[in-house]
């Protein structure tokens, strides 16, 4: 059984759901029309640390249009709020008891006829508290800073002597860095609406990279049986981890719902969003590294700590990169933690490789440096033939030549090896280069095809579009498992009615669910094939399934093409409304015996105004290898909006408390700075082709994450080759090039 259309996969296709975007079409969560919705709006803490003595509700709940002001006196109790099952899940405040764990934390919810009536009334709900003292910078309480057990993954992990590896060392370096609080600032605000139907099944229309994670969480939390909550979700704008768990405010739309007999729509503000919908925490990393005299790395130590919550525990894995992204016999890297008051950080677009290649590369510049060596001939000299941590070998890696095309489209061999020898008219220029990687992980998922009468396809599965394309490379794989035009196939997810599907999260949509749609129209084809030559009223009756191929929905004979048998023919006689198939598909067995990564190499190019402390990124380059490109529109959208990601980290982005409450004081965007269109010069992706045969059925690695790290170090190595000035602090704002 062949195919003889040409591939929608790997196709430079627009988005299926475009039009619906840009003419306002696609109904976002908080845009769904629900009958006689009330609206809720939260009350925060106005402390830190501490209990709520009193809250009074009386002024609230006696103004216009206020149907109910609901505080921890009065809440239903749900025992089910502080339990936790998996440890990506986050334990939310639900008014359950008097404690305040953070500024800002929901202490009451007020729900009215209108938003505005909503609004009105939670500026008029007063507490009283007793407060204590609240910390809001890990490095106020550093020596408290402990290595969270694991026995899964370690925090604390060696391979060799690192000692004796650093004293064989010819060239020796110690450096210590820091990445700010960032936060995520999707689009989009997290947004949901809750309507009970009876006394135990609820539906959400939830904003979230995740609809089974919110039915499990809430589900949970709320005590019903999981099959009692539906959460439906069609378009995202925007998440970036921070909407893969369900927060506080999804939790207090049910309750507000439940306590009001009405549906409840819940919008969080935008600074709310600064606080309780996840953040990327705070680092401090110090790295020591050691090179032989052939340019070798002979022991690397990185050792990070960032902060938590003190409720809850979220890690940032700065160090998994250092473990494997270079052939180093002695490596030793722990993870450490400081409790402070704030609501507990999560995962942020590439967390862990984000702020850890941030370190690892800008160290690997400054050993470079410190050796007198080319900074890409370090990289390209210190190469992992295999995963040194693990010492399987790669699924697939195409670095070398990642390096290789970004280094020539960016003219690195124009690079003086010197320092401020590069200029332009009163700006110093220079050139930096980081690598990146980012691991591919695949879980398991489900699919269902559906073959309708008119012939066309109907694809589902429980997956999400955060606004990486999923809707269109989805249908390009069930295009081409089918042998239907993309016009001729309908794929739909956001709802848990559809069989289940991972979070869209960790860069594995495509290498997750891809293979789940991809088996289930092999299988929807299979059975349609089946039918056929099983069936004396089918002109290919009789024939054998490689005789036979597939065009544009119908199954042809490969030796008489006259002999055909339409799809929507072969849904006719069957007597039914439609021919469907469930599939259910594991991660490839082939990917334990190997180790999985997509790599790539960033170039940028800068300016810098010595006298003002003013940055211009100029340049940057970018090339990027990750299994199959299912579509290089979306890809490259994906990979571009990782680089200025990257430029955000570098210069722009930085959450800051106030030191005295750990109040967020950085409560919008104009406070918290993102890149603009000024900000972001032309980005220039290369997509490095790759086969890779072991990763799943259709070779994809998933690449969402992979172009954000190394943007940073690229630009702060660019930085010292312009103007000589080691940045170890992002952002790099112009105070800080100033005062060196
Ligand atoms: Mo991502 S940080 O797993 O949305």
């Amino acid at each position: 059984m062949g195919g003889v259309v040409k591939p929608l996969i790997g196709a430079d296709l627009d988005r299926v759901d475009g039009i619906k975007k840009v003419t306002g079409a696609a109904t976002y969560a908080a845009e769904v029309q629900v009958a006689n919705v009330a609206h809720a709006v939260l009350v925060g803490a106005t402390v830190g640390r501490g209990r709520i003595k009193a809250i009074s509700a009386r002024a609230a709940t006696a103004a216009p249009g206020v149907i109910a002001v609901i505080t921890h006196d009065n809440a239903p109790k749900l025992p089910g709020v502080t339990e936790k099952q998996e440890a990506n899940d986050r334990l939310v405040q639900g008014l359950q008891d008097d404690v305040v764990l953070y500024h800002d934390q929901p202490i009451a919810v007020v729900v009215a006829d209108t938003l505005e009536h909503a609004q009105h009334a939670a500026a008029l709900v007063t507490a009283e508290y007793d407060a204590v003292p609240a910390i809001a910078d890990l490095e106020s309480d550093l020596g408290a800073a402990f290595v969270p057990d694991n026995p899964k993954a370690p925090n604390a992990v060696s391979r060799g002597d690192v000692a004796a590896g650093l004293a064989a060392a010819r060239t020796r370096i110690e450096v210590r860095y820091t990445t700010p609080v960032e936060t995520h600032n999707a689009m989009e605000p997290h947004a949901t609406i809750a309507a009970w139907q009876g006394a135990s099944n609820l539906t959400l229309y939830d904003s979230t990279q995740a609809i089974f994670n919110v039915r499990r969480r809430l589900a949970t939390m709320l005590g019903l049986p999981r099959d009692n909550v539906r959460v439906i979700n069609h378009f995202v704008g925007g998440g970036f981890g921070s909407k893969g768990a369900p927060w506080s405010h999804v939790l207090l739309a049910a309750i507000a719902a439940k306590v009001t007999g009405r549906a409840v729509k819940l919008v969080t503000t935008r600074p709310q969003m600064q606080v309780f919908v996840g953040h990327r925490p705070k680092t401090v990393q110090k790295l020591e590294l050691g090179l032989d005299g052939n340019g070798l790395l002979t022991a690397m130590r990185h050792d990070t700590t960032s902060e938590t919550s003190r409720y809850d525990q979220f890690i940032e894995q700065c160090t998994g990169v250092t473990r494997m992204l270079y052939a180093c016999p002695n490596v030793a890297t722990v993870q450490r933690l400081v409790r402070i008051d704030v609501a507990t950080p999560t995962f942020m677009r590439a967390p862990g490789e984000s702020t850890g290649t941030f370190a690892l590369e800008s160290a690997l510049d400054e050993l470079a440096a410190a050796a007198g060596i080319d900074p890409l001939e370090l990289r390209r000299k210190n190469h992992a033939g295999h995963d040194p941590e693990t010492g399987l070998p790669w699924s697939s890696k195409s670095l070398l030549e990642c390096y290789r095309r970004a280094a020539e489209a960016i003219g690195w061999s124009r690079r003086p090896a010197q320092i401020r020898a590069m200029r332009d008219g009163r700006w110093r220029t220079g050139l930096g280069v980081a690598s990146t990687t980012r691991s591919s992980r695949q879980l398991p998922a489900s699919a269902r095809a559906r073959m309708l009468p008119s012939g066309r396809a109907v694809v589902q599965a429980g997956t999400q579009d955060i606004g990486t394309g999923t809707y269109t490379v989805m249908t390009q794989v069930a295009g081409d498992a089918l042998g239907l035009p993309i016009g001729d196939v309908r794929f739909e997810l956001g709802d848990t009615a559809f069989p289940e599907a991972p979070p869209s999260v960790g860069s594995f949509t495509a290498a997750s669910t891809g293979p789940a749609v991809h088996n289930a129209c092999v299988a929807l084809r299979r059975e349609l094939l089946d039918r056929a030559v099983r069936d004396p009223a089918s002109p290919l009756h009789g024939l054998s399934a490689d005789a036979i191929d597939v065009d544009g929905g119908a199954l042809i004979a490969r030796a008489d093409p006259k002999r055909r048998d339409s799809y929507a023919a072969i849904v006719a006689r069957s007597g039914q409304p439609e021919i469907a198939v469930e599939l259910h598909t594991e991660a490839s067995r082939s990917r334990g015996t190997f180790s999985v990564y997509g790599f790539g190499a960033v170039f940028a190019q800068v300016r810098v105004d010595e006298e003002l402390g003013e940055v211009r990124v100029d340049r940057i380059v970018g090339a990027f290898a990750a299994g199959k490109v299912l579509n290089p529109r979306t890809a490259r959208s994906q990979l571009v909006g990782g680089m200025v990601w990257g430029i955000g980290q570098a210069l722009h982005e930085h959450s800051v408390r106030d030191p005295r409450t750990a109040r967020m004081v950085t409560r919008d965007l104009a406070d918290y700075h993102v890149p603009v269109h000024a900000d972001v010069p032309h980005l220039e992706v290369i997509l490095v082709p790759e086969d890779d045969p072991h990763v799943n059925e259709i070779g994809a690695k998933g690449l969402g994450e992979l172009s954000t790290p190394g943007v940073a170090a690229a630009i702060a190595n660019a930085i010292y080759h312009a103007t000589g000035v080691r940045v170890r602090d992002l952002p790099i704002t112009p105070d800080k090039l100033i005062q060196s």
